[in-house]
């Protein structure tokens, strides 16, 4: 047989075939919809995600609506700085039950943030009016702008914080 290019051998045959099968296909591609919308990949490039992205709705939040989301039953934790909610359930190590700043998650951190203490007297009760912090020094006021400034940096702003009484 030596080097010459011999069609008749099988292999050969089926491989002559499959290169006029594919030339085939790339000149008349198919061009009908498939009968499912493919949800993965590998079937094509007009595919659809299985379930739609999870989606953060901007809402108006008050204390009373805040503080079911601090973490404790595994769900989303969200907290306040000066009127902003934030999302911060990416940081559950810091917000979750066991977290060292648990005591902001569903509530107003704003003071907190502003004196740079975890304490619990930092918190508002979430049945009383939206701490005014008046009477906060201008440096304190800088560090709570400083960390809101992180805090947009990292987490999703999902809404608003205002009194329970407001409208
Ligand atoms: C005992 C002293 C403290 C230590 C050792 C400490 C340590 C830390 C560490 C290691 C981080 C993580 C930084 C990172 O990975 O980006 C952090 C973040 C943070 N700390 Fe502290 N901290 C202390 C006190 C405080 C206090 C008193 C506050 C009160 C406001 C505070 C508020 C925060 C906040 C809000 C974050 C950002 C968490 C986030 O990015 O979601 N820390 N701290």
């Amino acid at each position: 047989m030596g080097l010459s290019f011999d069609l008749g051998t099988p292999v050969n045959t089926a491989l002559l075939l499959y290169i006029l099968y594919s030339v085939q296909r790339i000149i008349f591609p198919s061009t009908s919809a498939p009968k499912t919308i493919p949800n993965e990949f590998k079937a094509g490039y007009s595919w659809m995600p299985k379930a739609h992205p999870p989606t953060v709705l901007f809402k108006t939040f008050t204390p009373k609506t805040l503080e079911p989301f601090n973490g404790k039953d595994g769900g989303r934790i969200l907290l306040a700085i000066n009127g902003i909610v934030f999302d911060v359930t990416a940081g559950r190590n810091f917000y979750g039950p066991n977290g060292m700043y648990g005591n902001f998650a569903g509530r107003d951190a704003s003071r907190g943030m502003a004196k740079q203490s975890f304490d619990l007297e930092m918190l508002t009760p979430v049945d009383e009016q939206l701490d005014s912090l008046t009477d906060l020094k201008p440096d304190e006021i800088d560090n709570m702008k400083g960390w809101i400034e992180h805090f947009s940096n990292k987490y999703i702003v999902c809404g608003k914080l205002i009194n329970n009484d407001a409208n």
